[in-house]
């Protein structure tokens, strides 16, 4: 039995090719787990079908192979429990910022008043500093302002999941810094399980409670899970200070420079890896390797006992 909220369960994506070529395998035998509450964020270089991941949790999309679960019942379509976060805004242009929020608000709560889901909407474009703004369209938002509306939008019809493609990438580093701060704080208030996509180191160590980190394709996989070592209570201004910032980061980076390449195509996937990826620890004393055969621990298991019984050891 397994406590996650979502399990990604030996997944594939495979394209037909040309007549007489084998089918096309973008990704597969890939296993993930995330937990109620927790920040994942995924990492891997472009086309190794991290957002054809994240389509299929959100239902817009199915895998060739295996099993999504989320709340222990099979995904099978969208669902506003899932609410996604694009790279692109994808707001309704013709719609101001406040009736881009009351469009998914409304389409939640249908039996809601018209007053009832104008406050709402309002609420979640205070929460994201939006307010003053409201009444302008698309069209008169900066790019920043409106990907605020797209996580207002999201937020707004209150997810169970938030999934979040790239949000920042098309932004500029500032409006990124404080979207990011942003996200952090509204995460902090709602405590909702994220799923998100990104290709930038610094960001996912921010966010991300644990990163996993992706092959190259085809036959990409989920080659490592990395636990984020950095305190809990972090910023963007005292990140880099603590000294498991640059363990944490060369790992990630090392990873994709060199590593991601070198197990591209499957190669050096040891089969009992597969279902359980393994779990790292960088710090500034050296890389742990944590067991991840969580069921084969005993219930009273702590990190002393672990390291007795060697299901903790230095990688
Ligand atoms: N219809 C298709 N036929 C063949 N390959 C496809 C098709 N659609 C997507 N792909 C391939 O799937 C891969 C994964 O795409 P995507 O999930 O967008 O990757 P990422 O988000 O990691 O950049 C890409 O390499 C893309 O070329
Ligand atoms: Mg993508």
């Amino acid at each position: 039995m397994t406590k996650a909220l979502i399990s990604a369960e030996g997944l594939a994506k495979r394209f037909p090719q040309g007549q007489g070529q084998p089918p096309l395998t973008v990704f597969e035998n890939l296993w993930f787990e995330i937990a109620h509450g927790e920040f994942a964020c995924i990492i891997g270089h472009s086309g190794c079908g991290k957002s054809t991941i994240l389509n299929a949790l959100a239902g817009l999309d199915t895998a060739s192979e295996g099993n999504i679960i989320v709340g222990g019942k099979h995904v099978e379509g969208p669902s506003l429990d899932r609410a996604v976060i694009f790279q692109g805004n994808a707001l309704m242009p013709w719609l101001s910022a406040l009736g881009n929020v009351e469009l998914a608000v409304s389409s939640r709560h249908k039996d809601w008043s018209r007053a009832e889901v104008r406050e709402h909407a309002m609420k979640y474009l205070d929460l994201v500093h939006l307010n003053g703004s409201e009444l302008k369209k698309p069209s008169q938002l900066s790019g920043g302002m409106k990907q605020r509306v797209g996580i207002a939008r999201a937020l707004s019809i209150e997810p169970q999941i938030l999934l979040m493609d790239e949000p920042f990438s098309a932004l500029d580093a500032l409006t990124r810094g404080s979207l990011q701060d942003e996200v952090l704080s509204v995460r902090a208030k709602t405590k909702q399980t994220i799923f998100m996509i990104t290709h930038d180191v610094d960001e996912a160590m921010l966010l991300a409670d644990k990163i996993l980190l992706m092959t190259n394709g085809p036959k990409a996989r989920i080659a490592e899970i990395v636990e984020n070592t950095l305190p809990k209570e972090r910023s963007r201004t005292d990140l880099h200070k603590h000294p498991n910032y640059y363990p944490l980061r060369n790992h990630m980076i090392e990873f994709l420079v060199t590593r991601s390449r070198e197990l591209a195509g499957g190669a050096g996937a040891k089969p009992g890896e597969l279902r359980h990826p393994p779990v790292v620890r960088p710090t500034i004393g050296g890389t742990t390797h944590v067991e991840t055969a969580r069921s084969s621990q005993p219930a009273e298991s702590t990190a002393a006992t672990d390291l007795q019984a060697g299901r903790v050891s230095a990688a």
